[in-house]
């Protein structure tokens, strides 16, 4: 694992930001894994701007997302279908055909994850970026007696509906279930990229790097791949 240190959120987002722009240069129909929520919302800004300045065309760029909240429509301003519209997809020339997700609204879940798996073969990604949950998850693949192969469909842990509560009305309001690609589908990625910032993830990135692999950590699987690159800031390293 390379560690790239960074001052702050603002630094890991400007270093996060030009690995993938790099990604995106050197192979322009580079297939993308992407995530949502607060970590990689910089770094989506730094890609824009140099959208923007001329620098970064995403014309063929393919970009294929890690998991979706089930029975949220892709209208919905919670989906994680309208957050990659609202913080990269709209403001680039990605194009709409090249954007892939799972589909929050399916009526048979064991079809729309054998859908995502079969999507996953056929489009290997070049790089994936993730973030970390509080405890230690990846995509939404939580805490578990065993890895998780395929995509699924998860029932989120009470940690992760708390932490996502801070986006909707209450914890009620919060979805409790979620379709994520699976350890297998990321790991099958030929680089990741893995970005984390604050004090709050300090103790679960310490586990990840230095403890046991474990199901109960499912970054710790991260161990086991040859090419990560962790982005991190001070705060969030400041337990290594
Ligand atoms: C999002 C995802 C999650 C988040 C993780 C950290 O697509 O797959 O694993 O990366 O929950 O979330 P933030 O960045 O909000 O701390």
């Amino acid at each position: 694992m390379r560690i790239i240190r960074a001052k702050d959120y603002n630094d890991m987002s400007r270093k996060a930001a030009n690995i993938i722009a790099a990604q995106i240069t050197l192979k322009p129909d580079s297939v993308i894994g992407l995530a949502t929520g607060s970590t990689p919302i910089g770094a989506y800004k730094e890609l824009i701007n140099k959208h923007k300045e001329g620098n970064l065309d995403f014309s063929e760029v393919r970009g294929v997302n890690l998991d979706e909240y089930k029975g949220l429509t892709k209208d919905n301003d919670q989906s994680y279908d309208y957050f990659m519209k609202d913080n990269l997809y709209n403001h680039v020339n990605i194009k709409a055909e090249n954007c892939y997700i799972p589909n929050g609204m399916a009526e048979d879940d064991d079809e729309e994850c054998r859908r995502y798996d079969e999507l996953l073969e056929t489009l290997p990604r070049d790089l994936q970026l993730l973030g970390l949950g509080l405890n230690g998850h990846i995509g939404f693949n939580e805490p578990s007696d065993v890895f998780a192969g395929g995509t699924n469909l998860v029932q989120l842990t009470d940690s992760t509906i708390e932490a996502n509560s801070r986006f909707f009305e209450s914890y009620e309001a919060t979805p409790k279930f979620a379709y994520t690609m699976g350890i297998k589908g990321i790991m099958s990625a030929r680089t990741i990229l893995l970005c984390v910032s604050g004090k709050s993830k300090a103790q679960i990135l310490h586990d990840l790097v230095n403890g046991p692999i474990t199901p109960q950590v499912p970054a710790s699987i991260l161990q086991l791949h040859k090419d990560v690159i962790l982005v991190a800031d001070e705060d969030a390293l400041s337990l290594m």
